[in-house]
């Protein structure tokens, strides 16, 4: 019943994604890559479609889609901005960053859960962005089944939504691997609701001052969450993962080794844990191969003979402050 079409990002023709577009055009759901994470989309202004997507999700109805489209122009004709924040917008798109705006159009109230607000994201992915173009505005929210790991590869896609969508398009592993860092624009200065690919650092650099609520240090849940999406679990495999510091390092090998647990770890810590008790996650070296591997590995875990994993937490700063953010969501700290 699912379609899958493989395509190189590198190397194909928008005749390639007619197929796709029409099924999204006629009202069906079609996940596709993007530079966070694979997304599962239907078009932004057909409202049974949109359901459909909470449907096979399994999401909470009150947690709003991100609307993609393929230009800034075509940004404009969905939301309002201000025009102090026009430049910043085009530095920073296509990217792998949303924002919240003010509605200008009347989306279906599932799009944005009946918020006034929207979610707006212009993907830098060819094929996200070719698709936008040809059946855009596309309203997805990340391709998993809700509270699983978001699928940075077709297989996660597979894995969670085989059978209940109508189209998957391969294009390989996503480069970032960490979805979009999300900053709501509707006030005098701009609020970072999710941290991501983009930095901290780096949006400060562009927009001067901006707000980090504590629930995006603190990445817990929230009564009444600017984010809707907050406050549900996020992120976790089935099986229990925990987080430590390096000072309880040895005693959790000894919890581990009595526990059939795994050490999830970046290349540069291996040396500090029994050979056979191992998944690797990328290099302290090279931060952004952290994020691209984390839930590709999470996954790897759980679909693993062993029964828990254990992850050693990394200094919040950077692209590594996003990964802890989902880290925290999917973890908890262990207990010696
Ligand atoms: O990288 C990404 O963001 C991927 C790709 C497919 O674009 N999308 C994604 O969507 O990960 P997901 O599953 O995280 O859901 C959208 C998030 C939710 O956390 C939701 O709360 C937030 O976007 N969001 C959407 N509209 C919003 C709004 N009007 N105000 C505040 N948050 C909003
Ligand atoms: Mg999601």
């Amino acid at each position: 019943k699912t379609k899958i079409l493989k395509i190189d990002p590198l190397d194909f023709n928008e005749k390639d994604l007619i197929e796709a577009c029409n099924v999204i055009k006629s009202g069906g759901l079609v996940a596709f890559p993007t530079e966070t994470v694979y997304g599962l989309g239907a078009s932004a202004f057909k409202e049974k479609a949109v359901d459909n997507i909470f449907k096979v999700k399994g999401r909470a109805k009150d947690n709003p889609l991100i609307v993609h489209v393929d230009s800034f122009e075509k940004l404009l004709e969905i939301a309002e901005v201000d025009e102090k924040y026009f430049e910043a917008i085009n530095k920073l798109t296509p990217g792998p960053v949303t924002f919240v705006l003010k509605q200008k159009v009347n989306l279906p109230k599932n799009v944005t859960a009946g918020l006034k607000t929207v979610g707006v994201r212009i993907p830098a992915h060819p094929v996200a962005r070719k698709l936008c173009k040809c059946a855009g505005p596309i309203a997805a929210p990340s391709a998993n089944l809700s509270g699983k790991p978001s699928p940075t590869d077709s297989q996660a896609v597979i894995e969670d939504l085989f059978g209940k969508i109508d189209f998957i398009i391969d294009a390989g592993s996503s480069e970032f691997g960490l979805e979009s860092t999300i900053i709501d624009l509707t006030s005098e200065i701009p609020i970072i609701l999710r941290p991501g690919p983009i930095t901290i650092e780096q949006l400060e650099s562009i927009f001067g001052k901006v707000e980090i609520p504590q629930f995006v240090i603190d990445a817990s849940s929230v009564d009444n969450p600017k984010a809707p999406g907050m406050k549900y679990r996020h992120y976790a495999p089935e099986k229990p993962v925990y987080r430590y510091n390096k000072v309880q390092r040895e005693k959790v090998i000894k919890k581990a080794i009595s526990e059939n647990g795994v050490f999830i770890c970046p290349e540069e810590h291996k040396k500090f844990y029994p050979d056979n008790r191992i998944m690797i996650l990328g290099k302290l070296s090279e931060p952004y191969s952290i994020a691209q591997n984390l839930f590709k590995v999470l996954r790897e875990f759980d679909r693993s003979n062993f029964n828990v994993a254990f992850i050693e937490t990394f200094e919040e700063k950077g692209i590594l402050l996003s990964v802890m953010n989902r880290l925290k969501k999917a973890s908890v700290e262990v207990e010696l």
